[in-house]
């Protein structure tokens, strides 16, 4: 079974609070967004293989350890482009992949609208962003989307996971890492999350 690691660190708890108050506007909530997504992809890099290499520093041969594998940044459209700046700032070298999904409101089945992932997509290792795990259908099919494109190393970056969109994931994709700030109680009748922080896309983009 892949990682599922929840964050108790105290930045990303009190900027989850911030975002969680249907009071904080549009503006402050990007920007909230986009932190947390940065910090929570400090945690989820946290065991990336290093290999031994050498520099020259100004006064000598130095010893040290360096990344040499290339990473594919994955947002979920809309809301997980609210979190693709926070990891570009950490991971500037990355390539950015767009899988844009929405939920039938109904059915509440992930419906497929667009994807476009880098060219050499498969050699990379993944990091799929969306805010919200629901009931887990829309991340479970963006995984299967960068799996099908070939990609074997794929962690999943979330805010706010609901129990049932964890397990929906750990049993479709056992071998996907899971990183979130917080899990909360439960879905309510609509698909939300409860008590979450509402709807992220509409939240950010202002279209509620
Ligand atoms: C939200 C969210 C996830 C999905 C989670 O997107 O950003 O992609 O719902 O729900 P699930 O786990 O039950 O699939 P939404 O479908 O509202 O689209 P949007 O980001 O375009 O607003
Ligand atoms: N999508 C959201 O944006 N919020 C939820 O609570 C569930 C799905």
């Amino acid at each position: 079974m892949g990682e599922f690691f929840v964050s108790n660190h105290p930045l990303i708890q009190n900027k989850m609070a911030m975002l969680r108050n249907k009071n904080t506007c549009t503006k402050e909530f990007k920007e909230i967004i986009s932190e947390v997504a940065m910090l929570l992809c400090y945690e989820a890099t946290r065991h990336i293989e290093l290999v031994p290499a050498k520099v020259e520093t100004p006064i000598a041969e130095a010893d040290v350890n360096v990344i040499n594998r290339g990473f594919a940044i994955v947002p979920i459209l809309r809301a997980g482009m609210g979190m693709l700046d926070g990891l570009l700032t950490l991971m500037p070298t990355a390539k950015v992949g767009f899988i844009g999904l929405y939920r039938d409101p109904e059915t509440l089945n992930p419906v497929d609208y667009y994807c476009k992932l880098p060219p050499d997509v498969s050699e990379r290792d993944i990091i799929i962003v969306d805010p919200m795990l629901a009931t887990g259908g829309s991340a479970v099919e963006g995984i299967s989307v960068v799996k099908r494109a070939g990609c074997k190393r794929v962690k999943l970056v979330c805010l706010i996971a609901a129990p049932e969109g964890v397990k929906a994931v750990q049993q479709a994709h056992p071998d996907v890492d899971i990183y979130v700030a917080h899990v909360d109680d439960c879905l309510n009748d609509h698909g939300y999350i409860v008590p979450g922080l509402g709807d992220a896309g509409d939240r950010l983009f202002g279209t509620k």
